[in-house]
């Protein structure tokens, strides 16, 4: 048998990563859910170099928590407004391989060479949505796209059963 050890890597599989989320958003609905979901977003990955959660309030997105090593100017992005509101309006996850070859793009870091913005719905409504900016360029993946979008699942359905901010949600065209 092989000895126990305290150098075991994290596990980083997406049914791992998956089960730490919904833990994190299980529960009584708090105002910590959101940011520790963040922060274990980018604790699980060696390429989400900022995670941040945006809101739907009426026609902008505002942003409810973040992680990474700075804060961003665009704590408020109307909807239709770089690739954080190109992904609201179209109710779909947009990924831009390289950054600086995308005039909708909003820059936010000067480090950011690729980001992900997958929303978070709920049958025809846009609750907010998961943008994450990595510094390496054709950083997400597939697999990202995949994980990020079971994360928005389980994040649509605990902000319903949170409720308080139902006034939030877009309704699409
Ligand atoms: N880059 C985003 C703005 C938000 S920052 O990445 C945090 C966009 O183009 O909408």
């Amino acid at each position: 048998m092989n000895p126990p050890t305290t150098s075991v890597k994290r596990d980083r599989t997406e049914a791992a990563v998956l089960a730490r989320l919904k833990t994190a958003i299980s529960g009584t609905p708090s105002d910590h859910v959101l940011e520790n979901v963040v922060k274990l977003l980018r604790a699980n990955s060696d390429h989400y170099d900022w995670v941040g959660i945006y809101l739907t309030k009426g026609d902008s997105l505002i942003l409810a928590a973040y992680a990474g090593v700075a804060e961003t100017e665009h704590v408020m992005i109307p909807i239709g407004q770089g690739i954080c509101g190109l992904a609201a309006k179209q109710g779909a996850t947009v990924v831009v391989p390289d950054v600086s070859k995308d005039p909708r793009y909003l820059m936010c870091f000067p480090s950011t060479r690729s980001e992900i913005v997958v929303p978070i719905k709920a049958r025809n409504k846009v609750l907010g949505e998961i943008d994450i900016d990595s510094d390496r360029l054709s950083a997400f993946t597939t697999r990202d796209k995949e994980i990020l979008e079971q994360a928005a699942t389980l994040l649509a359905s605990y902000l319903e059963k949170r409720g308080d901010r139902l006034e939030a949600y877009k309704v699409l065209q």
